[in-house]
């Protein structure tokens, strides 16, 4: 029989892999751009998503004032502007400018213009979940640009191109 042992945190890469997507979000002129492999469809009608977003992040900040967020997908060619949304904070650095990402005035929030497809949602709820809220959003606007392959987290350094 196999088992292999995991510590409860880790828990959560037995249900990986998850698209890794970028969460963008503006309040006044304060702006981020952060990685995401937390996020899903909640309804259909009304359209919803759900993002789980740590406490400690900037971008936390930011849903939390503007009560406003976009889900951009993420092309295997933006891998590594995906990776420095995921390791720097917006809290020092202008992300869109530090990881070369174009900057798109949405209707109520700032999109990833490079993205195949941005979703904007207004936040309609917040459920505490330990160290990270789920925003639960209602999507008001989205811009479909192209069609492209996404980028998929097995946890670690190791993703996938599907
Ligand atoms: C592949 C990947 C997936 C991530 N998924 C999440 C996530 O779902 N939720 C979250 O809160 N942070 C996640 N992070 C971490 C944030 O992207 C990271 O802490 C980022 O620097 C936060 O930026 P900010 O401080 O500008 O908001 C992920 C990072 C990577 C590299």
């Amino acid at each position: 029989m196999f088992r292999k042992y995991l510590s409860m945190e880790d828990y959560y890469h037995l249900i990986y892999p998850m698209r890794t997507i970028l969460i963008s979000s503006k309040s006044g002129a304060k702006e981020s751009v952060m990685a995401a492999d937390w996020c899903m469809p909640l309804s259909f009608d009304p359209p919803m998503f759900g993002v789980a977003i740590g406490k400690k992040r900037f971008t936390y900040e930011l849903v939390k004032e503007s009560k406003a967020y976009a889900i951009n997908l993420v092309s295997p060619e933006m891998k590594g502007k995906m990776l420095t949304c995921g390791t720097k904070s917006g809290r020092t650095i202008d992300k869109f400018r530090e990881a070369g990402l174009k900057r798109e005035d949405g209707k109520i929030t700032v999109l990833v213009g490079d993205s195949p497809a941005s979703i904007e949602c207004k936040v309609v709820d917040e459920v505490g979940a330990g160290d990270h809220v789920l925003f639960v959003g209602e999507v008001v606007n989205a811009v479909i640009r192209k069609k492209d392959r996404g980028i998929y987290h097995f946890g670690d350094m190791r993703f996938a191109e599907l």
